[in-house]
C-alpha cells in the first residue's frame, strides 16, 4: 500500500486548529473592514519575473526560496512567495489606481510558498493575511498601518507583543548607507559566507539578512541606517513615531531592522510575540512603506504601505486557548422514535443562527453528553417522551451543569438570552 504524507514543510489542519485559524482570519477581515479596507483576490501563481523584480534579485526569497516552474507553454512561473507584488500587478492590470479613489485600501488572505528549512512556525506553504494602503505618502498612513497591526493583536488577545520599528529612509539615504556598508565590509568579506561575498557588490544591505552565526558577529559592528538618514527621511520617521506616541503605542526602534524584501523605503516594522510556552516563532507580522513598487510593475508612481500576518504563527501562539466552542447546542433525542421532532427543532435553531447539531441513532444519555462536551457545545437539549408530550425540552448548561425545562416555543429567546449573558461575563 502506498503511504502518502503531506509534503515536507506543509501540514494538514482540521477541527480545533482549523476553527482557531478561521476565528483569527474572521477577526482580521472584520477589523480590516472597520479600517476601510476592501477584499482583493489575486492568483496563487504569477510570472517569476514579477517577484524577482519586486522582492529583489538578490533576496533570499528570490535566490533560494521560490517555487518556480515552467508551464506547458514554456512560461517561467512561480507560486507566490508573498502577496504585495501580486496585488500591485492586479492594481495595474485592472487600472484600479485610475478608476477608484485613492488611497486604495485592500486586504487579502491565502497561501504563500517559500522553500525554507521547515521548523517551528516556518512552513513551505503558509497563510498570510495582509493589508495594502496604496496611493498616499503620509506618516499618518504608515502609523495607521502599524496601529491596525497593534489593534488586531490586541483583539486577538496577545499580550507581550513587541513592536520593532525602523526607518530605511529614502533612496538617497539608502545609497549613502550602501556605500558605508561596502566600505565597512570590504576588508572583512573574505572571511564571510559566499552569499555575503556576492551581495557586497550587488546589494550590501542584504548582507544584514545573513543568518550564518560567524557572519552575524561581524554584522553586529556594521554602521547603522539611522546615522545615514537625510533630513527629509529623519523628519518623516519622527512624524510616524510621534503619531504612535500620541496613540499610546509602545515600540522599540531597532536600527538593525531592514526586512528581507527590497521594495521598502522609510518606515519598516515587525511585531514579535513570545508564546505562553516561551516559544519565539520570529515575527508574527511584518510590513512597511514602499515608494516604487507600483511603478516597477508598470503603474504610476504612488507610495504605499502595508503589512502581512503569518497566520500559522498566530495560530501556534494561541494553541493553548481552549475557549473555542464548536457548537451552541447539541440536541439529544432520548429515543429514536422522536428523531423527527428533534430534527425539526435543530433545523429551527439553525434558521435562527445557532450552531446546532444532534444525535442520530441509539445512544445513552451519558455517552451523548460526552459527545456534547467533546464538541464544547454550550448547551445540551435533552428531549425524551415526557418532553414531547409537554412540548418542552430540558436545557442543560454544559459549563454550570444547571438544567431547566423550557417550552419549545420559547427556546430561541431562552438561548438568545443565555448566550448573551455568557458573552457579557
Ligand atoms: P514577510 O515579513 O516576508 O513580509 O512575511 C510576513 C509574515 O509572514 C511574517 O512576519 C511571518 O509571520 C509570516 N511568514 C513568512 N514566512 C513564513 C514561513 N515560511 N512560514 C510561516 N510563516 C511565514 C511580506 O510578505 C510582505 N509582503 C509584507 C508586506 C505587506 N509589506 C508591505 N505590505
Amino acid at each position: 500500500m502506498a503511504n502518502y504524507q503531506a509534503p515536507r514543510g506543509t501540514y494538514d489542519c482540521s477541527y480545533e486548529d482549523a476553527f482557531r485559524m478561521e476565528e483569527i482570519v474572521d477577526l482580521l477581515k472584520s477589523l480590516a473592514r472597520v479600517y476601510g479596507y476592501a477584499p482583493i483576490y489575486t492568483p496563487t501563481f504569477e510570472s517569476t519575473a514579477l517577484f524577482a523584480r519586486s522582492a529583489g534579485e538578490d533576496s533570499d526569497i528570490v535566490t533560494k526560496e521560490m517555487y518556480n516552474f515552467t508551464d506547458k507553454s514554456g512560461r517561467d512561473m512561480c507560486l507566490r512567495p508573498e502577496f504585495t507584488a501580486g496585488v500591485m500587478r492586479a492594481i495595474v492590470t485592472e487600472k484600479l489606481y485610475a478608476t477608484r479613489d485613492l488611497p486604495l485600501k485592500l486586504y487579502y488572505f491565502g497561501s504563500a510558498f517559500r522553500y525554507e528549512r521547515p521548523q517551528a512556525g516556518r512552513y513551505r506553504e503558509f497563510r498570510q493575511f495582509g493589508i495594502e494602503n496604496v496611493g498616499v505618502s503620509s506618516p499618518y498612513s504608515d502609523a495607521e498601518t502599524v496601529l491596525f497591526g497593534y489593534h488586531a493583536l490586541e483583539l486577538l488577545g496577545f499580550s507581550n507583543v513587541v513592536l520593532k520599528i525602523n526607518s530605511i529612509g529614502d533612496k538617497e539615504s539608502r545609497d549613502l548607507y550602501r556605500s558605508a556598508l561596502r566600505e565597512f565590509f570590504t576588508d572583512k568579506i573574505d572571511g564571510m559566507c559566499e552569499d555575503c561575498r556576492r551581495r557586497l557588490e550587488l546589494n550590501p544591505l542584504r548582507i544584514l539578512d545573513c543568518k550564518v552565526k560567524e557572519d552575524r558577529a561581524i554584522i553586529s559592528g556594521a554602521p547603522k541606517m539611522g546615522d545615514y538618514l537625510n533630513e527629509k527621511s529623519k523628519k518623516y520617521f519622527q512624524s510616524v513615531l510621534s503619531i504612535l506616541d500620541e496613540e499610546g503605542i509602545d515600540y522599540q526602534v531597532d536600527p538593525s531592522l531592514v526586512r528581507g524584501l527590497d521594495y521598502y523605503s522609510h518606515t519598516v516594522f515587525e511585531f514579535h510575540c513570545i508564546g505562553d510556552s516561551g516559544a519565539n516563532l520570529g515575527a508574527i507580522c511584518g510590513g512597511g512603506h514602499y515608494d516604487h513598487l507600483l511603478e516597477d510593475v508598470g503603474g504610476p508612481e504612488l507610495s504605499s504601505v502595508g503589512l502581512a500576518f503569518g497566520i500559522e504563527r498566530l495560530n501556534l501562539l494561541k494553541e493553548n486557548d481552549d475557549r473555542l466552542s464548536e457548537l451552541d447546542v447539541y440536541a439529544i433525542s432520548m429515543n429514536e422514535e422522536n428523531t423527527g421532532e428533534v430534527f425539526s427543532l435543530v433545523q429551527n435553531l439553525r434558521l435562527n443562527g445557532f450552531r446546532a447539531e444532534m444525535t442520530f441513532g441509539k445512544k445513552s444519555l451519558s455517552s451523548a453528553l460526552k459527545v456534547a462536551l467533546r464538541k464544547k457545545a454550550r448547551f445540551a437539549l435533552i428531549v425524551g417522551e415526557e418532553e414531547i408530550q409537554k412540548d418542552t425540552v430540558q436545557v442543560k448548561n454544559l459549563s454550570t451543569h444547571a438544567q431547566e425545562e423550557v417550552n419549545i416555543g420559547e427556546i430561541v429567546d431562552y438561548l438568545d438570552r443565555e448566550i448573551g449573558k455568557e458573552q457579557e461575563e
